[in-house]
């Protein structure tokens, strides 16, 4: 049964303080996927406590890989044991971030059967350019009862293109090709900071991979990849949270442990906002909002474009500014569940296929709201705290998926946050 806490906030004050942020959920899933491709064990560090992390750990632990917590943030990951081919879909269904063990299971055991995703709150989100993409290295592929079976003599290198720049696909590809023979060229690949990431630890453990961050990544596959120490890198999405935390109460928060450039589309649309950004350091910033909210269209896109994960967010930002905003979402065609309870509490939100249309209102009323997803429900968490009175979420562990202790972290902003 999913945990039934719940969220009660009383909106009005205006946060102060400062807040550090955890390491990055996705790139952490990607990367804990990738110590499959060698034998040996790996360390990485800050890594972020939290559920998915957690399904990710149960799923490799099926694999027949050894983890263990070393200290609150560090996991060593051991597969010397690796030796089943199979995700079940008891694993598989709590979080789609699963299939990107298929990469590592082609290339090490040449075989995998992985329970197909299903749909989710936020899409169809289906894996047919992974598939295609493994198809291209010689992998035979059959779905049969719910399962993508899979099965490969030898991985060769080969030219994919894709129609959207995947993040998941471009990530299950390059682990696969890693250890491909010969070469393998990802075009339109995705460009995002978690990729980038992936591609550098691959690079650590001994891969050749080079144009990460740009459309077409080469890889020239290797024979074998060994154990690596890796720091994961901040939470981009977690920091951009807070940011609209600190803008939606009005108050000035210093977000400490960020990569302000991972964060360049996010600091644009808020100050466009009216919301002052300082850069402190490189690597923190302070925002405060000392005025007026001002209306800014959004338009969701792959990396460097602004991230489909924050515009729940922003959207709950949007629902208080002066004047009207649209927020279209390019990435996911049904990402707008948030709208429905932000219009419980008196936001003025009209959705129009993939457009969103919100005319800012003086103030939100409280009222008792449902997360249906993860970022959703930090958009009603955010909205919870603009909001006059007192507002109850259920379902919030959408919320747990992807924010390591975030109402002890409001909490230690001045906010006034429980769970029940
Ligand atoms: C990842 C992130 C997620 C983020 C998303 C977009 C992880 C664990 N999750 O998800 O938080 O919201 O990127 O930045 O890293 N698509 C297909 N066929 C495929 C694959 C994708 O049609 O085989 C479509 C999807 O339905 C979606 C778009 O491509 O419309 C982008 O999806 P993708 O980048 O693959 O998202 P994920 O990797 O699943």
């Amino acid at each position: 049964m999913q945990n039934p806490d719940r969220f009660f906030i009383t909106g009005g004050v205006p946060l102060q303080g400062t807040v550090i942020i955890d390491g990055a959920k996705n790139s952490a899933l990607s990367i804990m996927a990738a110590c499959l491709l060698t034998n040996e064990k790996s360390i990485l560090k800050n890594v972020p406590q939290l559920k998915d992390v957690y399904s990710m750990i149960e799923v490799i632990k099926t694999l027949g890989v050894k983890v263990v917590w070393k200290d609150s943030n560090t996991l060593s990951i051991d597969p010397d044991d690796f030796n089943n081919y199979e995700a079940p879909y008891e694993l598989v269904k709590t979080m789609r971030a699963s299939f990107l063990v298929m990469g590592p299971l082609l290339a090490r055991l040449k075989k995998a059967k992985i329970s197909l995703p299903g749909g989710c709150a936020i899409g169809a989100r289906p894996v047919d350019f992974h598939l295609k993409g493994f198809r291209a290295l010689g992998a035979e592929i059959i779905t049969e009862k719910g399962y993508i079976q899979a099965e490969v003599k030898k991985l060769i290198g080969n030219d994919i293109y894709f129609d959207f720049p995947s993040l998941g696909a471009t990530e299950n590809i390059m682990m696969a090709a890693a250890l491909a023979e010969g070469i393998t060229m990802i075009e339109n690949a995705a460009k995002d900071p978690e990729v980038v990431e992936l591609g550098t630890f691959l690079n650590k453990m001994g891969a050749k991979i080079s144009g990460l961050g740009t459309d077409i990544i080469t890889i020239k596959g290797v024979k074998e990849l060994n154990g690596v120490n890796y720091l994961i890198i901040p939470d981009r999405i977690e920091a951009g949270t807070f940011m609209v935390a600190a803008a939606i109460t009005g108050g000035t928060v210093e977000i400490k442990h960020i990569n302000p450039y991972y964060l360049k589309s996010c600091i644009v649309k808020l100050e466009e906002a009216g919301i002052k950004v300082d850069i402190e350091d490189d690597d923190s910033a302070i925002i405060s909002n000392s005025g007026n909210i001002k209306s800014v269209d959004i338009k969701t896109m792959p990396f460097p474009g602004f991230p489909t994960d924050l515009q729940a967010q922003f959207m709950a930002l949007m629902t208080i500014a002066n004047g009207t905003s649209i927020i279209t979402e390019n990435v996911f065609e049904n990402r707008f569940a948030h709208a429905g309870d932000l219009r419980r509490m008196g936001a003025d939100i009209k959705v129009e296929g993939r457009n969103c249309i919100i005319k800012g209102v003086k103030k939100l009323s409280a009222a008792p709201v449902m997360a249906s997803d993860l970022r959703g429900g930090a958009a009603l968490v955010l909205a919870g705290l603009a909001a006059e009175g007192t507002t109850e979420i259920s379902r919030i562990y959408h919320i747990d998926r992807g924010y390591v202790k975030i109402e002890d972290k409001l909490k230690n902003l001045g906010a006034k946050i429980k769970r029940e």
